[in-house]
């Protein structure tokens, strides 16, 4: 069929085979295929959505459009965490040593932030020096040594789905449970991985807003790495708050420097530790996730934790003094208080407008070529359902930009609701997802 006819026939609602998704896929990847006729297929997927079967063809042909990293010759089940996106989501930097330090290997590839939500590598990158652009040989050689590795996309890993995101972005593509799919699971698969764990964000800071709608993505997402022959299990949580206190970059990894030192920001460390605990029986270092968050606990209470974050920090050629002593990093030109109007209790932010306002102040790029301030950021002091008197502190703006100091503060005020009566904050972890089934998740 010519490119043309398998447009028409995505379209009309067809399926296409393994072979017409291949020779499509390929021809875009080495240029035959131009924008354009992707684009419509794009589009045409976006309306027309693609079948169980389909879907999963679809993610293969993604993930041999590049290489597939073999990581046979590290002992140990390898796995990693993908997290479909939030604001404050600093669970990786947390997570990926304090499993590793669990004798789990955690090889990880990472994104940049997208839309309103922060990014792993962003985060990372404020540490002075850490590189994120290590070749594939550096990639196998730091998990060897380390036990753990975090690095950014590279042109020979899912090829396909770097070319696609770029034109995802621009013909309004993004939001397609399907493309989701095949481009996040297509890179975690392609790094090396036995096993994987899913963490879908809902709520009102998540591309998927609703919960039916994270329902679905979670278990595309699960069929297909199951289907592939990777033990993938799921989670829905939850995004109506940003995770913990500190939303920026460089702000996030201090706060992460303290969960990891043993300081317990309730949010933040139950979603790691339940997402670490089910990594560990993946990884075969405890038979249930209750025991895996034990020893979870225990890699933090120790120290061991913090150190493996240390040891992948000065691997990867980053500064550990910052570590050492976050206080000697500099500071934003302009940290202003934001107070609250009214007493009450605190009943909704807008979180996707909270991300959004970070990237304004400095910690995201508006445009592609933006240059991130990794000083720059918000820090709440408050969380859903807390009591808050008139007055008092609500949060605190960071950032190097004296003009929009004023309107920012304005904003991020109008952006949390305090009401008068007690509020109960909904659960962080909302449900569980395997390859039986979904059921809500509890302890
Ligand atoms: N993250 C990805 O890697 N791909 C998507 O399509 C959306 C989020």
């Amino acid at each position: 069929m010519t490119p043309v006819e398998l447009i028409r026939k995505k379209r009309n609602g067809g399926s296409l085979s393994k072979d017409e998704l291949h020779a499509f896929i390929t021809g875009f990847v080495n240029g035959t295929i131009p924008e354009y006729q992707m684009s419509a297929f794009l589009m045409a997927v976006y309306f027309n959505g693609m079948s169980v079967e389909e879907r999963a063809t679809f993610t293969e042909v993604m993930l041999h459009s590049g290489i597939v990293v073999d990581l046979s010759m590290i002992p140990g089940v390898k796995v990693d965490k993908h997290s479909t996106g939030g604001v404050g989501d600093k669970v990786s930097l947390i997570l990926a040593p304090m499993v590793a330090a669990c004798g789990v290997p955690v090889p990880m590839i990472s994104g940049r932030g997208l839309g309103h939500t922060g990014g792993t590598l962003d985060k990372l990158e404020s540490i002075p020096g850490f590189r994120t652009d290590l070749s594939i040989d550096e990639y196998k050689n730091v998990i060897a040594e380390t036990g753990l590795v975090l690095i950014g996309q590279t042109e020979e890993v899912a090829p396909a789905d770097k070319k696609m995101y770029a034109l995802r972005d621009v013909t309004a593509t993004v939001e397609s449970i399907p493309l989701i799919a095949g481009s996040i699971m297509s890179k975690k698969l392609a790094e090396g991985i036995d096993a994987l764990v899913l963490d879908v964000k809902t709520g009102n800071g998540a591309f998927m807003q609703r919960y039916d709608d994270s329902v679905k993505l979670a278990e595309a997402l699960v069929s297909i790495g199951n289907s592939m022959g990777k033990k993938t299990i799921g989670f829905i949580t939850d995004m109506n708050q940003p995770l913990g206190f500190n939303i920026g970059n460089w702000l996030e990894v201090v706060e992460s420097v303290e969960c990891l030192k043993g300081k317990n920001v309730p949010d933040l460390m139950e979603v790691t530790y339940v997402l670490g605990g089910t990594m560990l029986r993946l990884g075969k270092k405890a038979d249930s996730i209750n025991e895996g968050i034990e020893r979870c606990k225990s890699a933090v209470s120790s120290g061991k934790a913090f150190n493996k974050f240390r040891e992948l920090v000065k691997r990867q050629g980053g500064d550990v003094s910052y570590l050492d002593n976050p206080d000697s990093y500099p500071r934003a030109a302009h940290v202003k208080e934001v107070r609250s109007k009214k007493g009450g209790y605190i009943s909704g932010f807008a979180t996707m407008e909270i991300g959004l306002l970070a990237i304004e102040l400095g910690a995201g790029r508006i445009k592609l070529d933006d240059v991130i301030d990794p000083k720059a950021g918000i820090i709440l002091t408050k969380k859903l359902g807390d009591r808050v008197d008139k007055g008092e502190l609500l949060a605190t703006i960071h950032t190097d930009k004296e003009n929009i100091l004023n309107t920012a503060s304005d904003k991020l005020a109008s952006m949390i609701e305090i009401v008068d009566r007690p509020v109960t904050p909904p659960p962080i972890i909302v449900s569980y997802i395997d390859e039986t089934g979904i059921r809500l998740w509890s302890f």
